[in-house]
């Protein structure tokens, strides 16, 4: 190679800001190449094959033009570096396959913890329009950019079934990600559910969560409490049952409530109000009384890693475009907490990057 002429650290810093810029002007690129392979169904389609597969069975596998082989071999080389998927030997000859890396199994279809739903519903156009509407909606009186695009709240486009494609995958999505979260807190913190007769799942959708409890502790009672067309025809077991209700309104009375991954959707009022509710609906601490959260602590993390906290920091404008909600440190929480008339809390931060969190009255 010739010899470079020494730059100056100034103009060496002008190119690192431009590589930073067009770096961040492309990040969604990396969303949109996952929404593709997850679309063409690549993760099962390699997994099914057993073995690494070369470009030439790749196509011949997928639902596409054998014209575009060399455009699949690119938008392979952008997932590879995403760190989807390997390249490697395939069995018995010196050619090269494509293999999958660990994230590539929480893809595929057929997978119980799956995040395919989650990819799907998030990366749909619905969800991503807003994302062009921010300053619009900075600077009118709308509550989320979602309302200023869609004229609706999330909750009446998706969960009041406007919407039933995204309706089922948000659903489908959230089940996935309560046996995902639940295999955790059931190896790791069984003390948690310890002692107790009775607990209602606030928010539990179809019951994913609360089945999984009751079926781990079977002398436990256990109530899913969510809004009355959510809950609507669901049949119960010998320890399991089904309430229609408001949270905002009341909340049926147990030892412990369980609310996982639904505080984050609304606002510091909203959630002290349900906080309040709750409060109302168990015993005091001395009886075992108990709120039981699930959602993120930002700053607070499994691995302390950069790609953890940004993260965080992601899905807290997530909520935010999306819906009312945001994502809390721990004195964020701390405040709401003590403002609903709890008097301590525990975080036990277990769950990648969100935590389990106790509150007690
Ligand atoms: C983000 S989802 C979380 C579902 C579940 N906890 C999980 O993690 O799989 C929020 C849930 O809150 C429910 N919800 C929204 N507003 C509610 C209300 N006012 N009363 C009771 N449940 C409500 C929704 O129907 C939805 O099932």
């Amino acid at each position: 190679m010739a010899s470079l002429p020494l730059i100056a650290e100034k103009d060496s810093e002008i190119l690192d800001s431009q590589t930073h810029i067009w770096n961040h002007i492309l990040n969604f690129i990396n969303s949109g190449s996952l929404k593709c392979a997850v679309q063409l169904e690549i993760p099962d389609i390699i997994h099914k094959h057993g073995q690494p597969m070369t470009l030439t069975q790749l196509v011949n596998a997928l639902p596409i033009n054998n014209a575009k082989s060399t455009h699949l071999a690119r938008l392979m080389r952008t997932l590879i570096h995403s760190g989807f998927f390997v390249i490697t030997k395939t069995e018995g000859s010196d050619d090269e396959g494509y293999a999958l890396a660990p994230p590539s199994i929480l893809l595929l279809k057929d997978n119980p913890l799956s995040i395919r739903p989650f990819v799907l519903a998030m990366l749909d156009p619905i969800m991503t329009q807003p994302w062009h509407n921010i300053i619009e909606w900075f600077q009118n009186d709308d509550p989320t950019p979602f309302d200023t695009v869609h004229g609706m709240t999330l909750w009446d486009y998706i969960y009041a079934r406007k919407e039933p494609k995204l309706n089922h995958l948000f659903n489908d999505a959230m089940a996935r990600d309560s046996r995902l979260v639940m295999n955790v807190v059931i190896k790791y913190c069984r003390g948690v559910f310890e002692g107790l007769n009775s607990l209602v799942d606030v928010g539990g959708s179809t019951g994913t969560v609360a089945t999984i409890i009751a079926d781990a502790f079977p002398h436990l009672k256990c109530t899913v409490f969510d809004l009355p067309h959510v809950v609507q025809g669901l049949e119960g077991t010998k320890n399991l049952d089904y309430v229609g209700g408001d949270m905002f309104a009341s909340i049926p009375p147990a030892d412990a409530l369980l609310i996982k991954w639904a505080l984050h959707d609304w606002s510091d009022e909203e959630t002290v109000k349900i906080l309040k509710k709750c409060k109302e609906s168990i015993p005091s601490k001395e009886k075992g009384g108990k709120v039981i959260i699930i959602d993120m602590v930002i700053d607070t993390v499994m691995r302390n890693d950069e790609k953890s906290i940004e993260t965080q920091i992601l899905f807290d404008m997530l909520m935010m475009i999306q819906l009312t909600g945001r994502e809390r440190t721990e004195k964020d929480w701390a405040k709401l907490f003590f403002e609903a008339g709890f008097r301590d809390y525990k975080i036990i931060p277990i769950l990648g990057v969100r935590s389990l969190i106790e509150a007690y009255p």
